[in-house]
């Protein structure tokens, strides 16, 4: 069942008609979110599967081959297709409901946080099973260096309660992750909260 591993405590249903005009607002979580968005989409090419796309913002910037996107959110599914004319795929990262080898590029923004720590790793064996083999994922998210950098921020920017809200990666846990799986991987920090990370399988 799709909604299965999805909480719902975020209500991405009710927040599916305001979504396009909060992320204007630019707030700690959004800060540079065009940007983000652009960075990402210049990374990505053929066919590409975009995770948690919500109203598919990215589709104002992306050039690319074909663009499928996967969003467990009836809601946010409806605007999607009402803004761009076609259905996201209702999946999400723990079972993206493609066929594998499907995707040249997996993408994801600001979504892969709301996939608990614990279920990360099968996150990424998911995005791998879409991915052909000499793909890439490109995730741009909110994460912190370490989780004692989270904290450091957290009470220094006033933020430690919505930080905890959230399943915030660490770079340290996500390199981890890519070691065990035997991945290459990038991690590029774009302001003081979003990074945008790379992965693909080893070539050697
Ligand atoms: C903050 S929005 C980001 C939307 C879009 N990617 C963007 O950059 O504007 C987060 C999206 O992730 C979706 N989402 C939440 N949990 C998810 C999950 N477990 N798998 C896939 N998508 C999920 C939500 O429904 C929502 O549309």
């Amino acid at each position: 069942m799709v909604f299965a591993m999805m909480e719902d405590k975020w209500n991405f249903d009710e927040w599916a008609q305001s979504y396009d005009e909060d992320v204007k607002q630019e707030n700690w979580i959004h800060k540079d979110y065009k940007k983000v968005l652009k960075l990402v989409a210049e990374k990505a090419k053929g066919i590409v599967v975009d995770i948690g796309c919500g109203t598919g913002n990215i589709l104002r910037v992306i050039k690319c081959e074909q663009y499928i996107g996967v969003e467990p959110s009836g809601e946010m599914r409806r605007v999607f297709k009402e803004k761009w004319g076609f259905e996201p795929v209702n999946g999400h990262f723990l079972d993206i409901l493609l066929p594998a080898e499907t995707a040249d590029t997996v993408i994801t923004t600001y979504a892969f946080h709301h996939v608990p720590d614990g279920e990360k790793e099968n996150a990424i064996k998911e995005m791998l099973r879409v991915l052909k083999h000499d793909g890439k994922i490109v995730i741009g998210d909110v994460m912190f260096e370490s989780e004692e950098e989270k904290r450091r921020i957290g009470e220094e920017d006033g933020i430690a309660g919505e930080i905890e809200d959230e399943y915030f990666a660490t770079v340290e846990h996500l390199r981890e992750i890519c070691e065990r799986l035997g991945l290459e991987f990038t991690f590029e920090q774009i302001n003081r909260y979003v990074w945008i990370a790379e992965m693909k399988r080893t070539t050697r």
